[in-house]
């Protein structure tokens, strides 16, 4: 398994190019089993995440060609039930059960299952199946869901924790081919949604309120082909402007979209960044003393879940204390422990994790958890003193693309280390 080595306090200078949204990208590629007609994705990042969702799709039957950024699919003719672990390696990957739901009234998948952040339930997606006219029961460890036909109807999809994003994104793919009008509330309103929301209706789909809690999907006959460019990974963009901020750096995000970033942008503010926008370019950099900042994370357009690990890497060299909630996920603090290793300062209160920032990080070797989560020690290697070797990078692999040469473009001194 590879990792990294870097050499820290090196503050990052320069540009980097954003790629396209994992998030949105994984539901796309999707949407696509919802035609038998030819689509093509562009701005489609370099992920481990994407190519699997490729070797998904091949495997239920389309036509899958990686090109440059792009990637053409068309599944003119697919199956829609079988035996295939894959979703358990790639929980992304419910989201193909929505169109095959759509397309063929019947899908059948393995149960993702949890991971290291949470227990993953989607019983939401299957309470929207059902609300759509759909069988479903799980047995041997597989979810399977199949109807006659898929009515429209007007359903709650919120859970414990708000809205959830592939529970609206999976539920709004099968409705756009249920006959009538089909209303969800409490529906996500993550720019990602919005962007799958816009390649359905590129398609042909008949579709109103994305982005707003009520999501209404009008159903047609069918779908055809569509082209269409993935929005900018805003979770990307928001992971190396907190590395600006820790490193003592400036960095300018090309291509990203400031109005996804609203809540992070400001808290950065607050945390003492100084930040400039010229059109779709964001200049990061620190503007005098950092100063420690509460954060709750929240569904869109609150801060989101996605870089709380990484804001709490910049709270761990700011002075005073940060109190950083978790509320979308029951166990999203794996990074902690390996913070401590580097020398920070931070304790577990339930939901809260109360940083005591301030100490300079020292560089030690700590073990990635799950993708966010490394990206944050990669953060922290970076601002520390002294050496950091971060172990299991495969799960950075998956939502970064090409993390290291990028932040070598920067400056940063970070090579990786394949292991046999
Ligand atoms: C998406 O996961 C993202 N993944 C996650 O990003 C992101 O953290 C999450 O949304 C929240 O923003 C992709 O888009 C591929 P949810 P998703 O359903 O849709 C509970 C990353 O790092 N819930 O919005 O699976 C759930 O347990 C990844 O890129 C139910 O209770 O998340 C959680 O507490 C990590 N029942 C909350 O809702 C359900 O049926 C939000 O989950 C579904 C969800």
């Amino acid at each position: 398994m590879d990792s990294f080595l870097i050499k820290g306090s090196v503050p990052l200078h320069g540009e980097v190019a954003i790629s396209g949204a994992k998030n949105a990208v994984l539901p796309i590629m999707a949407a696509t089993l919802l035609t038998a007609e030819p689509c093509v994705i562009r701005r489609v990042p370099n992920l481990s995440d994407v190519k699997f969702m490729g070797q998904i799709l091949t495997w239920l039957g389309a036509h899958v060609r990686f090109e440059g950024d792009s990637v053409h699919i068309q599944a003119r003719k697919i199956k829609g039930a079988g035996d295939y672990d894959l979703i358990r390696k790639m929980r992304g990957s419910i989201c193909v059960m929505g169109p095959l739901l759509g397309r063929l009234k019947k899908a059948a998948v393995s149960l993702p299952g949890g991971c290291v952040i949470g227990a993953r339930p989607i019983n939401l997606h299957l309470k929207g199946f059902a609300a759509l006219g759909a069988k479903v029961m799980i047995e041997n460890g597989y979810v399977h869901a199949s109807a006659k036909r898929l009515v429209g109807s007007a359903m709650f999809l919120g859970g414990r924790a708000g809205s959830t994003v592939l529970g609206t994104a999976n539920v709004m793919m099968a409705a756009t081919l249920a006959e009538g009008v089909t209303v969800i509330e409490s529906a996500a309103c993550e720019p990602e949604v919005v962007d799958l929301a816009n390649f359905l209706i590129a398609m042909g789909a008949q579709i109103s309120g994305a982005g707003s809690p009520t999501l209404t999907i009008t159903g047609v006959k069918e779908l055809h082909g569509a082209e269409h460019e993935v929005i900018p990974d805003r979770i990307e963009a928001a992971t190396y402007a907190i590395a600006a901020v820790a490193t003592n750096g400036e960095i300018t995000l090309r291509g990203a979209r400031a109005d996804h970033l609203r809540a992070v942008l400001d808290k950065l503010k607050d945390a003492g960044a100084g930040i400039e926008r010229r059109g779709a370019d964001i200049t990061i950099r620190r503007n005098g003393r950092l100063k420690p900042v509460d954060i709750t994370t929240l569904p869109y357009s609150g801060f989101p879940t996605d870089v709380q690990a990484q804001m709490m890497a910049l709270m761990t060299l700011t002075p005073g204390i940060s109190i950083i909630t978790e509320r979308i996920f029951e166990s999203r603090f794996m990074h902690v422990s390996e913070m401590t290793r580097l020398g920070a300062d931070i304790e577990i209160e339930g939901p809260s994790a109360i940083v005591k920032g301030g100490k300079p990080l020292s560089g030690a070797p700590v073990m990635a958890s799950d993708l966010r989560a490394s990206a944050a020690l990669v953060i922290a290697g970076l601002a520390a003193r002294g050496t950091t070797q971060v172990n299991r990078v495969y799960h950075i692999d998956r939502g970064y693309e090409n993390i290291d040469g990028k932040l070598r473009q920067l400056g940063a001194r970070i090579e990786r280390i394949e292991e046999s």
